[in-house]
């Protein structure tokens, strides 16, 4: 048996750790920011690296530009301002994030556009055809998801952005479009599945939500024979994903 140990921290990073309005981003004590497409965008380096494979599976970095990926708390601040003296409160509050509670601060968001002379830093056109269909057919596969649908704008908060992609990575990306569910909705799903009594199983992985213990280290037992990988959501616990027998 390994023994997990998990420090409070653990529940603020990873891959699916959810932001919004009611969930402020906790600033990782290291990021591992890198450009992407050689532009001052920057990404986490798994989410740029996995933007990439996709771009080059469907040739798309030759017509969408990346418009936007980390930014800084003054950077969503100085955006949040700009745009309340420039759109006024509804639309602000409607296409951005308040400064703390953006997910572009997690470095996991990009904003992608279609390469044109003018491009709407807030709003980029990324129509739901051509290229950008073609890029959200394939995101799933590289860990992508829509993070702001149309029809789910009372549950994440944020008005319907078809230009907003967040990495959540493998298989969380394809159970969640699969079942059409947000991020928020994906994490309340899975507590349904408590690690040790509950798996669910997606394919060769197992996913299954340990909760966290307040303010103190989570411990959890398990077999060594499974890969695994853990993620905090940001709420109350970790989501583990393992791997059946055999795995790499
Ligand atoms: N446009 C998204 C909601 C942000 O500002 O994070
Ligand atoms: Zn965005």
């Amino acid at each position: 048996m390994n023994l997990l140990l998990l420090l409070p921290e653990a529940v603020h990073q990873g891959d699916l750790i959810l932001v919004n309005a009611y969930h402020p981003c906790h600033p990782a004590p290291r990021t591992d920011l890198v450009s992407v497409a050689g532009t001052e965008v920057l990404l986490e380096r798994r989410a740029a690296q996995a933007l990439d494979r996709l771009m080059a599976a469907i040739g798309g970095w030759e017509a969408i530009a990346p418009v936007s990926g980390w930014r800084s708390q003054d950077e969503q601040q100085a955006i949040w301002d700009d745009s309340l003296q420039e759109n006024g409160p509804d639309f602000t509050r409607t296409y951005v994030a308040r400064p703390g509670c953006s997910e572009h601060q997690t470095g996991l968001a990009i904003d992608l556009g279609l390469r044109q002379d003018h491009i709407d830093f807030i709003r980029p056109h990324f129509p739901y055809q051509g290229i950008a269909q073609d890029f959200r057919r394939e995101m799933a596969r590289y860990g992508f998801i829509q993070r702001y649908p149309a029809g789910k704008e009372a549950i994440t908060g944020i008005g319907h952005e078809p230009w907003h992609f967040r990495y959540v990575g493998t298989p969380h990306a394809a159970l969640m479009a699969e079942r059409g569910l947000t991020l928020e909705e994906y994490i309340s799903w899975l507590r349904s599945f408590p690690y040790g009594s509950r798996r669910l199983r997606c394919q060769d992985t197992f996913l299954s939500f340990l909760p966290a213990v307040p303010r103190a280290p989570t411990r959890a037992h398990r077999p060594n024979r499974m890969a695994c990988a853990l993620s905090g959501n940001n709420v109350d616990g970790f989501l583990l994903t393992e791997w059946g027998e055999g795995h790499g």
